[in-house]
């Protein structure tokens, strides 16, 4: 069972998710950290960049790995997850880019970009703490309902769901891609802690699944119950539903 922290708001969230964070990096410069994109983790990478700049704490060593990205949206564009990356992480917390990779949506590269990324993983000797959002369907990373518990990086196509969630990011739903590369549930399981958080009414539900329901394929935020250091954060409204 996951350990379940329930915080007042996002803010707190993300104070205690640096929290977590800041301790690993000072025990280890060149920890090893899982990045997710999306609205909930924004909390936790403003906090930790207070941190990093009020303790002096050097990421100069830290490396990443981001979940997941689109496939197929143009070089730079602002939504792609390579730049949300830089913008939102890298740039904020003053990391090293060239140590924080984020998975090749190019299609041209697609064929062997999956398989690519799980050995870059490997070779950086796995990932010491993957930060995770969850999905209205319960997605983690991109993993949609469906998706093999032991998964590695590949391809997927998105749901509807997820593509409706996104469009916000995006002028028009026609411009959210179909498909994405997304770590495997089975490559995030590997990750020795995991840091998931949910904020808000509409998480209510993939939270309660993901922490007390069934372990299943059709429920992958479900895959953290197979994890022996796994760590929700959660507000109120995220949390009713336990
Ligand atoms: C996104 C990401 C996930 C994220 C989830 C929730 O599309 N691929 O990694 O956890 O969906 O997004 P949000 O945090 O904006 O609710």
């Amino acid at each position: 069972m996951a350990e379940v922290v329930i915080v007042r708001d996002e803010q707190e969230a993300g104070e205690l998710a640096a929290t977590v964070v800041a301790d690993l990096v000072r025990r280890r410069p060149d920890a090893v950290l899982g990045l997710a994109t999306g609205s909930t983790p924004l909390s936790t990478y403003r906090a930790l960049a207070g941190r990093i700049a009020g303790e002096g704490l050097d990421v100069s060593r830290v490396r990443g790995f981001a979940l997941d990205e689109y496939v197929g949206l143009p070089a730079g564009h602002p939504e792609g997850y390579r730049q949300v990356i830089t913008r939102e992480v890298v740039e904020p917390l003053g990391l090293t880019p060239e140590l924080v990779r984020v998975p090749n949506g190019d299609p041209a590269s697609i064929r062997t970009a999956a398989e690519d990324y799980d050995a870059a993983i490997r070779d950086a000797g796995g990932v010491d703490l993957q930060v995770l959002g969850i999905g209205r369907t319960g997605h983690i990373g991109f993993n949609e309902p469906g998706s093999s518990l032991a998964s590695r990086t590949r391809v997927k196509t998105l749901t509807e769901q997820t593509r409706i969630d996104n469009a916000r990011f995006f002028d028009s739903i026609d411009d959210v891609p179909m498909h994405c590369i997304t770590q495997g549930i089975g490559t995030i399981l590997e990750a020795r802690h995991l840091v998931l958080l949910a904020f808000g009414e509409a998480k209510a539900e993939a939270l309660a699944a993901a922490v007390e329901g069934p372990v299943s394929a059709s429920q992958p935020g479900s895959a953290i119950q197979l994890h022996p250091h796994a760590t929700v954060i959660a507000d109120e409204a995220a949390a009713s539903r336990l």
